[in-house]
């Protein structure tokens, strides 16, 4: 092969190395707003849901919202692969590198809105107002250990 080739091929190569890691920038991009959106909706929900706990009204119509943030807390941890770090992302690396505590953070979350769920599926005011701060709870604690605090 002549050197020519070789140097052309070589050009190409590179150019559709650099093509690739941009892509995988974007679809890393693509990701990161995707769950930055669904957590900004989740807050809104769960916002929406201590109005509703502190206006004394029909807890029993909460069950959808808890539910709803339960099926978030499970799918989660999907919504932060390898690989979707840096970029816009305010996850800290221990989201990767401690893979198992950010997954039980997750799932501890998930398991105290399935139970808010259930308060709300019986009626139980008093229960449904403190499982919301446990809920609450659950949130910080993640955000914690796997977040950038906000900057004040
Ligand atoms: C298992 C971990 C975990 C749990 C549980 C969790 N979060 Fe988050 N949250 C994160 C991480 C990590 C980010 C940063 C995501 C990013 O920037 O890529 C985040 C970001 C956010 C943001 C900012 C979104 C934006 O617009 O940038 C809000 C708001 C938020 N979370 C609310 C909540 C609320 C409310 C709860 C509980 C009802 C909750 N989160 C539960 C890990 C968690």
């Amino acid at each position: 092969m002549s050197r020519t080739i070789s140097a052309i091929m070589l050009v190409a190569a590179a150019g559709l190395l650099t093509a690739a890691v941009q892509k995988r920038r974007a679809d890393a991009d693509d990701l990161i707003a995707a769950r930055q959106a669904a957590m900004a909706l989740s807050g809104a929900t769960f916002g929406g849901m201590k109005a509703a706990i502190d206006g004394g009204g029909d807890v029993t119509k909460l069950g959808f919202s808890a539910r709803a943030l339960a099926a978030w807390g499970h799918a989660l941890p999907g919504l932060f692969p390898a690989g979707s770090d840096g970029g816009t992302t305010k996850a800290l690396p221990s989201v990767w590198s401690d893979r198992a505590g950010f997954e039980k953070a997750a799932a501890n979350y998930e398991a105290a809105a399935r139970t808010l769920g259930d308060l709300a599926k019986a009626g139980d005011k008093p229960g449904i107002a403190a499982q919301w701060a446990v809920v609450r709870g659950t949130c910080s604690a993640c955000h914690d250990g796997y977040r950038q605090p906000d900057r004040k």
